[in-house]
């Protein structure tokens, strides 16, 4: 195996190490490109940039597969539970059931907010967005345990697994409370006797006259929903958690940079446009055929297709389609979004379009149609990702953290403004 690359430049080569990974991807380590030769590379999007050596997730975006510390998601999604998998990303190993237990109720005891906090609720008008709440009410969060947020990395970690465990149970309590807030509705209270993605439903859903009763495996669905979006290796919000992480700012934070970079549709806001391009397709009473020519076309974006990274198959997607067709013959409903769903992907897989350009499902194709069946409304879809997504957020954190050579994040960039010009008086103008 070749152990060095070369880059030319004029008349000079310049030598690099090739480091390789587990799994045998190979990178081309120009740390010392810029001091060498002058140079800088310019990557655009960061397609051909590794930011970091992880140890947490693994894509091959041409095969489909995606692993967390090894393990592939299916066994994950067959196997295990939003809980255990967080943990599984958080700390690199499936947990023993003394350490699972004690994580549970680790996140069982935190699950309420200070009251305080509930008066942060007043203070947003009834038509803010979720994300938007999100982002805020978890960088304030920081403010209540400032021992866990001092910006001092030794110190922070001291308290890591408290704070991990906290911003996994109470970004659930937040959510819920948002969507109460937004309805005029009373907040209700965790139940400590329900599980993790449950007691969530409970929280949303139970009225003081009325216990939400889940009957159709919602929470299963839920928890599924969750666990398959708990890590993502080097996606938008995670980088973005990571860069903040780099500045050497504490959890909280880090995470709530990551709701507002999540919050985007080319990224977690794609679950929200994907339910609101099909009801503008029901609406229209197209079956999904006229969406393609004009996706084709240029005119519309087929909304939960395509990925940066998975050429083939998001496998999450195929879980996620086949758990929203479950749920939704569990509750007896015929959703014709799914009839259009599953029409627009089998045109679109069959399209020359698509084919060449290696256009798939990912996995926010079907995971709102799964949201909308469990009753979650379209405006909280992104912020299901959001509380799925931290377990992950919070393990990049950890990475950054406990590495004493992580550099501050500090891209370069290639200046196309105008040269240097003389300052003009206002009156010369
Ligand atoms: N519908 C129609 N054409 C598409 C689509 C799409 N959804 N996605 C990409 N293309 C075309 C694109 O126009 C381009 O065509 P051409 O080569 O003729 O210019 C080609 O495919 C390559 O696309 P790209 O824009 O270079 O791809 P990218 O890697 O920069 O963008 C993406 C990836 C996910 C932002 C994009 O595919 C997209 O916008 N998809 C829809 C939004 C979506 O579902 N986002 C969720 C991503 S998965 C969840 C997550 O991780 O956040």
């Amino acid at each position: 195996m070749e152990t060095t690359g070369t880059i030319r430049l004029g008349n000079e080569n310049f030598e690099f190490p090739i480091i390789e990974g587990t799994e045998g991807e190979k990178a081309l380590d120009i740390r010392t490109l810029r001091a060498k030769s002058g140079h800088i590379m310019f990557d655009e999007g960061y397609g051909n940039t590794g930011s970091c050596l992880s140890q947490i997730s693994f894509i091959d975006g041409e095969k489909g597969i995606l692993r967390h510390r090894g393990y592939p998601i299916e066994q994950l999604a067959e196997q295990s539970t939003f809980l255990e998998a967080a943990m599984l990303v958080i700390y690199g190993e499936l947990p023993k059931s003394g350490c699972l237990d004690a994580f549970r109720n680790h996140v069982r005891d935190h699950a309420s907010i200070h009251t305080g906090m509930h008066h942060h609720f007043d203070g947003f008008p009834s038509k803010a967005h979720p994300m938007a709440i999100l982002s805020a009410m978890l960088n304030s969060l920081g403010a209540y345990y400032p021992e866990m947020s001092s910006n001092d990395r030794e110190q922070d970690l001291v308290h890591f697994d408290e704070t991990a465990a906290l911003l996994i149970s109470k970004v659930r309590t937040i959510a819920a409370m948002t969507y109460r807030m937004k309805q005029g509705l009373p907040f209700v209270f965790p139940d400590r006797n329900r599980r993790y993605a449950e007691n969530f439903l409970h929280m949303m859903f139970s009225e003081p006259y009325n216990t939400y009763i889940d009957s159709c495996g919602a929470a299963d669905a839920l928890d599924l929903f969750l666990l398959l979006h708990a890590d993502h290796e080097q996606n938008c919000s995670t980088s973005t958690v990571r860069m903040v992480a780099s500045g050497g700012a504490n959890l909280f934070a880090s995470v709530s940079a990551g709701v507002c970079a999540l919050w985007g549709p080319s990224h977690g806001g794609a679950n929200m446009a994907v339910i609101q391009m099909l009801e503008e397709i029901h609406a229209a009473g197209d079956d999904g055929s006229r969406f393609i020519e004009d996706a084709k076309n240029g005119k519309a974006k087929l909304m939960g297709f395509g990925h940066r990274v998975y050429k083939n198959y998001d496998p999450r997607a195929k879980i996620l389609g086949k758990s929203a067709e479950h749920v939704l013959s569990g509750i007896g409903i015929d959703d014709p979004l799914l009839d259009i769903a599953k029409h627009l992907e089998q045109a679109a897989l069959e399209d020359d379009y698509f084919v060449k350009r290696k256009l798939y499902p990912n996995v926010d194709f079907y995971s709102g149609i799964l949201l909308k069946a469990i009753g979650i409304p379209v405006e909280m879809f992104t912020v299901m990702f959001a509380i799925g997504r931290m377990p992950g957020w919070i393990a990049n954190w950890k990475e950054i953290a406990e590495n004493p050579k992580s550099r501050i994040h500090r891209p370069r960039q290639v200046y196309t403004g105008e040269p240097q010009r003389d300052f003009v008086k206002l009156g010369d103008r």
